[in-house]
């Protein structure tokens, strides 16, 4: 049987002028669950595209906020003949800059960490990939596409919902018109108590589940079904996490208005929460139902197909439903060990798209090869801007409930240039922004 070393000679060795230098800034939860999969695979597999040939990949500096968990996987690289410089606060991502020869860097911070570290990756002329929500307000968005701009470098947020094959078989039956025209839908993501308890108890003062994850959903909305977002609500519950009156949130509900080019309107509601029993057999409850004018479409995650039960290890150490598409770690046929899925799929993608930037063709067309990548709306921070504003107008929702003004709501006006927040009883509403 051929072995996995055998098996990775299929792939072709990189010309040595075409080889990605990359940094890491954070070392959590999703460094462990896709980042760090994808370079370990692109360590002995190079990137392979016709237009731009074999491309090697190397993650040579991690930023992190203490460089204790960087340090471990430093020297398990090391073992295999890969050097990875490491920097810890203060100022890990200007040293990571300063020291290092980076192409692009990927940003995997908490989510109110985002800004700053991808201003400094920006105006350091770097190619960036940034975790979702990709930024917490519009002013936040436009300095960054500005940026972007100005030092002709792609910016990219990591949406890998849109890469799991569900979600792209329902796009492809709405492109089709086989679904028309959404009228309203109900997404809900529940994540483990662990969570918010422990593996982010160093952050989770004053946030809450909707950002972390509804945004996966407001981008799957706002990316299938297009439309102008009109209008933000939110509710959400509090005394689990941290003291029922502060604005730290143990799970919200978020509504979306859009109107469509036709003047119909659709709403959809996203519930989210990261207190759910540990021992809830689903690993990251997932459900979404959209209905549209000539059909319905129903997604479970625990109707996926497979339920498995082990002595002893289901459901905690391991969980009773298994999302086998997301990043997962299999035996191939061919006898290959790797881990494989959406979750990695999406960042393998954005190097394929730094790849074909800077090598696949000459010099002078690189402005166009960049402007093509850039007109990827899945996944191009310039197309984030109606997610931006809803995440804006959540977080300004939910603050203002913390502060005493519970109900309120927001409406989105011109292509989310004006965000205006209207509490009851209040006759004029505040301006978040324009
Ligand atoms: N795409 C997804 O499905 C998905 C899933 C989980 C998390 N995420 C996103 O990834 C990001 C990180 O989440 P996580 O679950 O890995 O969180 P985590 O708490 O597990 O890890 C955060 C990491 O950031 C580092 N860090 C914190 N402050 C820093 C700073 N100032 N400078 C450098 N490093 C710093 C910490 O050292 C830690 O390694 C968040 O934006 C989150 O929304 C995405």
């Amino acid at each position: 049987m051929m072995n996995s070393s055998q098996s990775e000679s299929f792939s072709p060795a990189p010309r040595p002028d075409q080889v990605l230098r990359a940094g890491m800034v954070g070392q959590g939860m999703i460094w462990d669950e896709t980042y760090r999969q994808f370079f370990d695979t692109a360590a002995r597999r190079p990137l392979y595209n016709p237009q731009f040939g074999a491309c090697g990949v190397d993650l040579v500096a991690i930023a992190s906020r203490t460089g204790l968990r960087a340090e471990r996987y430093i020297q398990q690289a090391y073992a295999r003949g890969t050097k990875i410089q490491s920097f810890a606060e203060p100022g890990s991502v200007p040293q990571m800059l300063r020291s290092g020869d980076v192409d692009f860097v990927c940003v995997a911070t908490p989510d109110d960490r985002h800004f700053e570290a991808c201003r400094q990756v920006l105006s350091a002329g770097k190619h960036l990939l940034v975790e979702k929500p990709s930024v917490l307000t519009l002013a936040e968005l436009d300095e960054l596409n500005a940026l972007a701009q100005e030092h002709n470098v792609l910016t990219k947020v990591v949406y890998h919902k849109l890469l799991d094959p569900d979600h792209k078989k329902l796009r492809t039956l709405v492109v089709d018109h086989d679904l028309r025209h959404v009228n309203n839908g109900y997404c809900s993501l529940l994540e483990p108590k662990s969570i918010s308890g422990n593996q982010f108890s160093e952050w989770i003062s004053g946030r809450n589940p909707g950002t972390y994850v509804a945004v996966h959903y407001i981008k799957l909305i706002d990316f299938t079904f297009g439309g102008r977002l009109k209008t933000v609500q939110c509710t959400g519950q509090r005394g689990l996490v941290s003291a029922a009156d502060s604005n730290t949130w143990d799970s919200a509900q978020l509504r979306l208005i859009y109107e469509y080019d036709d003047g119909r309107e659709a709403a959809f509601d996203i519930h989210t929460s990261w207190v759910t029993p540990d021992n809830f057999p689903g690993y990251v409850e997932q459900e979404v139902q959209f209905r549209f004018d000539n059909g319905i479409w129903l997604g479970h995650s625990r109707r996926r197909g497979v339920e498995l039960t082990i002595e002893e290890q289901t459901p905690l150490a391991m969980k009773t439903s298994l999302n086998n598409h997301y990043s997962t770690e299999f035996v191939e046929p061919w006898g290959e060990r790797r881990k494989r899925g959406y979750g990695i799929e999406a960042i393998a993608r954005f190097a394929h798209e730094v790849a074909y930037v800077e090598f696949a063709g000459t010099k002078e067309d690189r402005s166009a090869r960049l402007q093509e990548m850039r007109d990827l709306a899945y996944n191009d921070l310039s197309a984030d801007r109606q997610v931006v504003a809803a995440v804006e107008a959540m977080e300004a929702i939910l603050s203002a409930a913390a502060d005493g003004l519970p109900d309120c709501l927001v409406r989105v006006e011109g292509n989310a240039e004006r965000l205006l927040l209207f509490a009851p009883g209040v006759a004029e509403p505040k301006v978040l922004r324009g």
